[in-house]
């Protein structure tokens, strides 16, 4: 996005002005032509032979997928919507890996400007290969724990990686392989695997049904007779919007099992393809996923029992708990400030209020000092001349805790969670791939984030967070189903 400028009309600035306006021209020009270039690439797979193989044709079971983007509790939101959605469409769900903090972006529902589906579900996989070659690929089941719903059988899922090698006859370990002869046919195949996947080439009968609705046009919802199919939804574009950027969209409702379930033309298909499936409220409405407990279904209220609230897998939970047990040994109070980061960098006051008149409280009540966890994302050595630095330096009242990348603990949890893999765990139809291992690269995952959410689920003397952060909304979530004692 270009800044806004003030306009210039002094003389001196005028050329400057052009000269800027011209390179911006330049610029946006490479860009576009590049980023086509890269989609052409893709288009240009030969479209006859994308086909579902014999292999995946032959598999009774049903899948879906979407794409994940932003940051993690974005993508765990996501990743409930996708469960859920799974568990109505009674379809197999293709669990993703966590991706990098905001390497895929939605853009802006209420604004009507967002990426399409095709050209999201496409970066993300872009995005999986690069994070399987550079070792950093973690499934968000090994983060999250899902063996209740699995074992439940309220929902089916398989790893992204062998739903792959088994629909796509590839496996996705061969990425990280580096000897040159093979890497060129495994581009390759890759390649075809992804545009099969992000319906590049549109709907291919019996094989995927790629959804091209987004939030600009669409709500889904669920209701016993499917009611409320087809409706506008209450929220639309204003007329202005609608002026300013010649759009002509209109939203409605759409019943989520009467248009892609049972019955419908996209039963057939062996794989669904979503893109986002992020929603947030706005304005009376919801921008995408608009599914509430109004069905009486007792296989989809119970699942939406349990996506309320899914916990972090044992090794993280126990990581969080030890440090709270064994390092600050006390009762504490969780205070989780995000500085730096977009809309948050200039809120800092704000954000020091809630816990600076917390402290005062604390205070009145006695039993100094009192033991503070703060995460943040403001790194240690620049906490001086904050009130962070404050805090730290009046020993006699405060005690400061945090926690790094490197301390023992952590790197200790992440090593944990890597033998136990959870990635692998629930998966049918993998006796072949038990054992196998292409990518030797694999490196520690960072688990600070989760481990610290863990350790604030435990704070007995209470939690602030930054107004606005989805990490705060989850750790007051967590809190709520008291993680931390169970
Ligand atoms: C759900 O899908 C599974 C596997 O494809 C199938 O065996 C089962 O009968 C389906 N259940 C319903 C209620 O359609
Ligand atoms: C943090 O401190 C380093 C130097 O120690 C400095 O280069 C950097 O800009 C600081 N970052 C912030 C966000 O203040």
């Amino acid at each position: 996005m270009l800044p806004k400028r003030k306009p210039h009309y002094k003389f001196p600035l005028i050329p400057i002005t052009l000269f800027a306006t011209f390179f911006s021209f330049l610029f946006l020009y490479y860009y576009y032509a590049k980023r086509d270039s890269h989609f052409t690439e893709y288009s240009q797979t030969k479209s006859h032979t994308l086909q579902c193989s014999s292999q995946a044709l032959a598999l009774s079971e049903k899948f879906m997928w979407y794409a994940p983007h932003s940051g993690f509790s974005n993508q765990l939101s996501e990743f409930k919507h996708a469960v859920l959605i799974a568990g109505i469409l009674n379809r197999t769900l293709v669990v993703p890996p966590i991706l990098d903090h905001h390497a895929v972006a939605l853009g802006s529902c209420p604004k009507f400007r967002v990426v399409e589906p095709n050209h999201i579900r496409f970066s993300v996989w872009d995005h999986v290969i690069q994070l399987l070659r550079g070792g950093r690929y973690v499934s968000i089941a090994e983060i999250i724990d899902i063996s209740s719903l699995v074992s439940s059988s309220l929902v089916r899922v398989i790893d992204l990686r062998d739903f792959v090698s088994i629909w796509c006859g590839i496996s996705l370990d061969l990425a990280c392989n580096n000897d040159p002869k093979s890497q060129s046919s495994v581009s390759e195949s890759l390649k075809q695997c992804g545009s099969l996947l992000s319906g590049f080439h549109g709907n291919i009968a019996k094989c995927i049904y790629a959804i091209n609705e987004d939030c600009r046009t669409t709500v889904w919802t669920y209701h016993v007779d499917g009611h409320e199919d087809g409706m506008l939804d209450s929220f639309q574009p204003d007329e202005q919007l609608k002026q300013r950027k010649k759009i002509s969209y209109v939203r409605r409702r759409r019943d989520v099992f009467r248009t892609l379930g049972p019955g419908s033309k996209v039963e057939s298909a062996s794989m669904l393809a979503f893109g986002s499936l992020f929603s947030a409220p706005y304005k009376g409405s919801e921008s995408y996923i608009d599914i509430h407990e109004s069905h009486q279904d007792q296989r989809f209220l119970s699942l939406m029992e349990k996506i309320k609230f899914l916990p972090y897998v044992p090794e993280v939970m126990n990581a969080g708990k030890e440090f709270a047990k064994t390092t600050i040994k006390a009762p504490f109070l969780c205070a989780q400030l995000r500085l730096l980061d977009g809309q948050f960098k200039n809120h800092h006051k704000a954000t020091f209020d809630g816990l600076r008149q917390k402290l005062v409280s604390l205070m009145q009540k006695g039993h100094l000092p009192i033991h503070i966890f703060v995460m943040t994302d403001l790194q240690r050595n620049n906490w001086t001349g904050t009130y962070l630095g404050d805090l730290t330096g009046d020993a006699h009242n405060y005690k400061v805790h945090f926690l790094r990348e490197d301390d023992q603990l952590v790197m200790q949890a992440a090593k944990k969670l890597t033998t136990a893999g959870y990635g692998q765990r629930f998966i049918p139809n993998s006796d072949s791939r038990i054992g196998k291992k292409y990518c030797s690269n694999q490196i520690l995952p960072d688990v600070l984030l989760y481990v610290e959410q863990t350790v604030c689920s435990c704070a007995s003397l209470g939690f602030i967070g930054t107004p606005g952060s989805t990490i705060a909304e989850n750790i007051e979530l967590m809190r709520k189903f008291g993680s931390c004692s169970s």
